[in-house]
C-alpha cells in the first residue's frame, strides 16, 4: 500500500481492531455443544483473515462519541464482523460467485463442501443475534434492530439479490448504486451507527456516523470492484477477474479509471463531510476516509 506523508496504511488503521476483534471473536464464536466438524469450519470462516473493517468502524465510531472498549461495542463488532463472515461464504458458494479462493485461502465449499459451508452460514448468521441478545443491556434491542435491517432483505440480501440479476433494477449507475449501497454500504452503515449507539450519542450523531460510513462504503465496493479487474490473486487473497467472468454489474463495467476516480472522491469529501459536528474527536474516522481508494486488498 502507498503511504502518503506520516498517514497510517488501511493495514496499520485497522491493526489494533482487527487484534481486538480476533481475540473476541475466539471467546464468543463456538458455544458449548457445537460438534467438532462444525466449530472447526466456523473458525475457519471467521478467524485468522478479514481486514476487519466493520468491527473497526464500530469501535471507531464509539470512540469518536467519547466511550471505548465497552463489553457492548465488543459484542456489537463481533456480531457484525460474523454476519460478514457468513456473506462472504454464502457468496462464494457455487450457486452465487462460484469463487474457490477467499482471504488467500480455500473457501468454505471447497475446504468443507457445500452443505457444510451453507449450514456455517446459518451459524453465524444465528450466532450473530445470540451474542446481542445475551449482553442483557437496554440498548441490545436497538443494536438487534440495526444489523437485522442491514443485513436483512431490504439490506444487504436485497443487495444479493440485485448482484445476482435476480430483481429488477434501474439502468447503469442508478443500477450499481442500488447494489452496492446495499450488499456493501447497508452493513457499513450499520457498524458505525452501532457503535455511536453503544456509545450512548445522541440520534443527530448516529444518523452522521451512519452517513459517514455509508458514503465509505460505497467507495469501498467500488473500489473493490476495480480491484477485481487490476488485483493479483496474491495480494488480493480472492480470484481476480470473476465479476467480468459473471457479467456482472460493477463499477469497473460502467465507468472509465478515471470517472472511478471521480466518484471516489466525490464519495470521500460526502464522508468528510458528515462528520463535520464531531470536530477532532473524528480525526481517526478522517484518516480512513482516503483508505479505501489506497485499496490492495
Ligand atoms: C468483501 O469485504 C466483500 C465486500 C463487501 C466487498 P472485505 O473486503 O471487507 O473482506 P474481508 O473481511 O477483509 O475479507
Ligand atoms: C460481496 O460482493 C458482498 C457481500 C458479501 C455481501 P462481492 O462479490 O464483490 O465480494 P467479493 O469480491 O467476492 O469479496
Ligand atoms: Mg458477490
Ligand atoms: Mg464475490
Ligand atoms: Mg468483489
Amino acid at each position: 500500500m502507498t503511504r502518503q506523508g506520516n498517514s497510517p496504511t488501511l493495514g496499520e488503521l485497522l491493526e489494533p481492531f482487527a487484534h481486538r476483534c480476533e481475540q473476541d471473536l475466539g471467546r464468543w464464536l463456538i458455544e458449548p455443544g457445537v460438534p467438532g466438524t462444525l466449530a472447526e469450519a466456523m473458525r475457519y470462516c471467521t478467524l485468522g483473515g478479514g481486514k476487519r473493517l466493520r468491527p473497526a468502524l464500530v469501535h471507531m465510531a464509539a470512540e469518536a462519541c467519547g466511550r471505548t472498549g465497552s463489553n457492548l461495542t465488543a459484542r456489537a463488532a463481533a456480531a457484525i464482523e460474523m454476519v460478514h463472515c457468513c456473506s462472504l461464504v454464502h457468496d462464494d458458494l457455487p450457486a452465487m460467485d462460484d469463487d474457490t479462493l477467499r482471504r488467500g485461502r480455500p473457501t468454505a465449499h471447497v475446504k468443507f463442501g457445500q452443505a457444510m459451508a451453507i449450514l456455517v452460514g446459518d451459524a453465524l448468521l444465528t450466532r450473530a443475534f445470540g451474542l446481542l441478545a445475551k449482553a442483557d443491556d437496554r440498548r441490545s434491542g436497538r443494536l438487534t434492530c440495526e444489523l437485522a435491517r442491514a443485513a436483512g432483505a431490504a439490506g444487504m440480501v436485497a443487495g444479493q439479490v440485485a448482484d445476482m440479476d435476480l430483481c429488477q433494477l434501474p439502468e447503469g449507475l442508478e443500477g450499481i448504486r442500488f447494489i452496492h449501497l446495499r450488499k456493501t454500504a447497508a452493513m457499513l452503515r450499520a457498524a458505525a451507527r452501532m457503535g455511536a449507539i453503544c456509545a450512548d450519542a445522541d440520534d443527530k450523531t448516529v444518523d452522521a456516523l451512519g452517513d459517514y460510513a455509508e458514503a465509505i462504503g460505497l467507495a469501498f465496493q467500488l473500489f473493490d470492484d476495480l480491484l477485481d479487474v487490476t488485483g493479483a490473486a496474491e495480494t488480493i487473497g480472492k480470484t481476480p477477474g470473476k465479476d467480468a467472468g459473471a457479467d456482472k454489474r460493477t463499477a469497473a463495467a460502467q465507468l472509465s479509471l478515471d470517472g472511478a476516480r471521480k466518484l471516489g472522491n466525490e464519495l470521500t469529501d460526502r464522508a468528510i463531510a458528515s462528520l463535520e459536528s464531531l470536530g477532532e474527536k473524528a480525526d481517526t474516522l478522517i484518516c480512513l476516509t482516503r483508505l479505501p481508494a489506497l485499496r490492495t486488498h
